[in-house]
């Protein structure tokens, strides 16, 4: 075969591949098998030195016209390709710019800060004042000036959880009466909402930290009713008027009388259901009037004022006015539950 015939053929050869090459891979193999260093093109070139000096000119013209017309389809259609990339991309990346945004997921408020917020509101507007205390209390405060005895079970390691001889985490929101008693001299009029601790396992009903709002009023001439209309108001509010409240006997070291206020079952309104174990009750906190003692330690005279003193469970009156039925539900966190009480 001549140079001639051997160029026409690698021409059609070429034609051929490059009928069927459509993208970037395919022409850059086309470019290695005609234009490369081992090349059918460079070999074509290698064969010039064997040819008649008088046929060099025209066969090198064919030749070089060969190769640029390769480097040239090559070229265009690499070209090409990159453009059709460029618009494909531009038509994937196409935004519509009528489209609504896409909303800000926002959080809610928890059920414990609603119940806390309500209870604050409803309290405030009876004229008290909101007071806080540390969580990290002593012996002091969390029993002793509460009239809580050296041997009172309260007191064992396996209800108070202690972090060393001194100070403990405190187990209800009482010592702010103490802390109060202390700094202001009657009348007082307060709530004190916090979280407290105790050495529970966690379960359904228990947690080793929940939420209580104590109060305390303390003045010349208060009364158990004024203790009852008090509560009788924030349960009403809180619970709706068509709840009852029922104060039964109770004891407290640090109140006397001391009373347990149960409100209507809010399932079975009274009728008696598994929520309220078919009593027909729920008990909702701990009340009394303040213990002579409690006030004389702090250095305020019995003889001169009296006061009244509740302690009531946030998480629990959470519970009950949501009808969640796990206080778990209340530390998880799950946007699915949270989300409910928009
Ligand atoms: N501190 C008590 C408790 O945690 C509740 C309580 C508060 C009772 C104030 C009476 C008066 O159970």
């Amino acid at each position: 075969m001549n140079i001639e015939e051997t160029i026409n053929e690698v021409k059609e050869e070429f034609q051929e591949m490059f009928a069927e090459a459509h993208d970037s891979e395919s022409l850059e193999k086309l470019r290695i098998r005609f234009l490369g260093k081992n090349g059918r093109v460079k070999k074509l070139y290698g064969k010039m030195g064997s040819i008649p000096d008088e046929s060099k000119p025209v066969l090198g013209k064919e030749l070089n016209k060969l190769k640029q017309q390769i480097t040239r389809q090559l070229e265009v259609r690499q070209e090409k390709i990159e453009e059709e990339k460029k618009k494909q991309q531009l038509e994937e990346e196409r935004i519509d710019v009528t489209l609504p945004g896409t909303r800000i997921k926002t959080g809610s408020q928890h059920p414990l800060s609603l119940v806390t917020e309500e209870l604050e509101d409803i309290f405030i507007s009876m004229g008290f004042k909101i007071a806080e205390g540390p969580e990290v209390e002593d012996e002091y405060y969390n029993f002793k000036a509460l009239n809580i005895p050296e041997d009172h079970p309260a007191r064992d390691l396996q209800d108070t959880l202690y972090l060393d001889d001194l100070y403990l985490l405190r187990t209800h929101t009482s010592p702010v009466q103490v802390r109060t008693m202390e700094k202001t001299k009657p009348p007082i009029k307060i709530i004190a909402p916090g979280r407290v601790y105790r050495a529970d396992e966690l379960d359904a009903s228990h947690s080793p930290v929940f939420h209580q709002l104590e109060g305390l009023v303390v003045d010349d001439k208060i009364t158990f009713g004024d203790l009852k209309g008090t509560i009788s108001i924030m349960v009403e509010q809180i619970f709706g008027e068509e709840h009852s409240v029922r104060f039964r006997p109770s004891y407290f070291p640090f109140t006397e009388p001391s009373a347990e206020v149960d409100v209507s079952c809010i399932v079975c309104e009274g009728k008696g259901c598994s929520l309220c174990s078919r009593t027909g009750w729920l008990e909702i906190m701990g009340s009394g009037m303040v213990h002579p003692k409690v006030l004389s330690m702090s250095d305020i005279d019995p003889r001169s004022y009296s006061g009244f003193a509740f302690g009531m469970g946030i998480d629990r009156i959470a519970l009950l006015k949501y009808g969640i039925d796990d206080i778990r539900l209340l530390q998880e966190n799950d946007r699915r539950f949270l989300q409910q009480f928009k």
